[in-house]
């Protein structure tokens, strides 16, 4: 009798349970979230030696070095082209042409120096090549005689809802062994070009002159593919440089310096935040570092700016920031927040496609939701499914100095689809005006992984035809159908 009692008694007690536990899923979204449990041996993070070869100062006299392009104009018909001479000024000028060792045309661009403390920089010139043919390989040159150096870049194709372009994100770089990994492995995909969420050199660990010298040495290790190809920069906190220490209180000086933006091709009046156009893609580079809040110029001129996006000739609409604003790691937990008040409610009005971000060292992404309905006295404080709402991913994952983010918030909140602290970096291959390919490539010991990946459908175009939803393929497949079966 009695044993029959505690037999009811836990069989009521394992019922309650289940339900808590089945009532817990579903608030918190844990049957579908994915908290990745992979561990990967990784190089400490440290910088790598200033007497490694990747850093090294390319040869002869006042050799052009730390070479890197960006669009130059808001269609991509146009480059910037920056480089720093070490010994003297030099001229600012690019030959270019578009056959091998054949330059027909010139450009000369403009030189500038700084300090830093008692660092003094090399010359820095920035030179605008313009009026540029579509879907073309250009050589150019630079420096004189011996000296000189040659690459190339291929121009994007004419903006087109159905131009196929493959992007590249990569955020919080830094210039460690695992920043040369996560390089290396980029350099592998079949990336076009660089949308950089941020944090570039993280020279700021440094005291006195050695900032000055860190931004070169990034400029010079990551060469290899910025003189080859258009980066997209947009500026983190490591790139404010507010050392009031040694009397250095002008923020961004190191970087705007040295990396350029095309603003002015969309009417911006700050380098800091701009938007270009290319292939079939409009992309929103916004400054989490900047004022940003109602009546500012950073809030003017994306009101203006989302007004010029037209989905019928650019249908992706992709937007980086530097701070993610859904976030579930433990790292810079709610430092979004006040971004995404301002401005979530226009990307889910103009139905942005995806937004990227870096600043948390980990890598994570979202279900499409949001939280535009709370309003403090609404009393929804909770972020819902929400089908016009963008992708947040955020790929702060490049490999600096800081090590990774490895704590992640328990539980999974149900905004967060896929969340993992590993080095890596992603592609987007837009394919046409409907669909696109987004992969997450962890840097897998020296094979290039894809662990997260999946279609994207476009918002206006998906809209149109019925098919918003996120679909799941490869990787993920495997994981989702693991999942709809337990
Ligand atoms: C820039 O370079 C010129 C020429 O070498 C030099 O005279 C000047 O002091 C430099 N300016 C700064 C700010 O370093
Ligand atoms: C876009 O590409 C996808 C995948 O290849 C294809 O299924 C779809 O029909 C294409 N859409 C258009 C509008 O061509
Ligand atoms: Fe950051």
């Amino acid at each position: 009798m009695r044993a029959v009692v505690i037999r009811m008694e836990s069989a009521l007690l394992a019922i309650i349970l289940t339900s808590i536990v089945a009532l817990s899923f579903l608030m918190n979204g844990n049957a579908t979230g994915i908290t990745s449990t992979f561990i990967r041996s990784e190089y400490p993070s440290v910088d790598i030696p200033l007497n490694n070869k990747v850093f090294a100062v390319p040869r002869g006299y006042n050799a052009p070095q730390q070479v890197h392009i960006t669009q130059g104009d808001y269609d991509g018909k146009a480059v910037i082209i920056s480089w720093v001479t070490a010994d003297k000024p030099g001229d600012s000028k690019v030959q270019y042409g578009t056959s091998e060792k054949k330059y027909e045309f010139s450009a000369k661009g403009v030189m500038t120096n700084y300090t830093f403390y008692h660092y003094k920089s090399g010359y820095i010139h920035h030179c605008l090549v313009d009026g540029l043919e579509y879907d073309t390989k250009y050589y150019y040159k630079i420096g004189n005689g011996d000296s000189s150096r040659e690459f190339w870049f291929t121009t994007p194709p004419k903006i087109d809802p159905n131009s196929h372009y493959i992007f590249g994100i990569i955020g919080d770089l830094g210039q460690t062994f695992n920043s040369l990994s996560t390089l290396e492995h980029y350099m592998k995909s079949a990336g076009q070009a660089v949308l950089f969420v941020g944090d570039l050199s993280y020279a700021d660990r440094y005291e006195y002159n050695d900032v000055g010298l860190r931004w070169d040495t990034w400029g010079r290790f990551v060469e290899q593919s910025t003189a080859y190809q258009s980066w997209m920069w947009s500026a983190g906190n490591h790139e404010i440089d507010y050392m009031p220490y040694m009397g250095e209180v002008t923020p961004f000086k190191n970087y705007l310096q040295r990396y350029a933006t095309p603003y002015l091709a969309s009417g911006s009046s700050n380098p800091l935040w701009y938007a270009i156009r290319r292939a079939s893609a409009h992309i929103i580079v916004l400054s989490s570092y900047s004022p940003f809040v109602k009546y500012t110029p950073q809030w003017m001129w994306l009101e203006a700016e989302l007004k010029r996006v037209d989905r019928e000739k650019t249908p992706w609409l992709i937007v980086l920031m530097h701070v993610p604003i859904y976030n579930s790691n433990e790292a810079h937990y709610m430092e979004g927040e006040s971004m995404r008040a301002v401005f979530e409610s226009w990307f889910v009005q103009y139905k942005v496609d995806v937004v990227f971000a870096g600043h948390v060292h980990a890598y994570e992404r979202s279900y499409r939701f949001s939280n535009i309905q709370y309003n403090v006295t609404s009393g929804y404080q909770y972020p819902v499914p929400d089908k016009s709402a963008p992708v947040y991913i955020t790929v702060g994952d490049g490999g600096n100095q800081e090590g990774l983010a490895g704590r992640f918030r328990d539980p999974q909140p149900n905004y967060s689809a896929f969340r993992e602290a590993s080095y890596g970096h992603s592609t987007l291959e837009l394919i046409n005006r409907t669909h696109a390919l987004y992969h997450w490539n962890r840097n897998d010991d020296g094979n290039k992984t894809a662990v997260d990946a999946f279609v994207l459908h476009n918002q206006y175009w998906g809209a149109n035809h019925g098919k918003r939803k996120l679909e799941k393929h490869n990787v993920r497949k495997i994981m989702m159908d693991e999942i709809a079966t337990h």
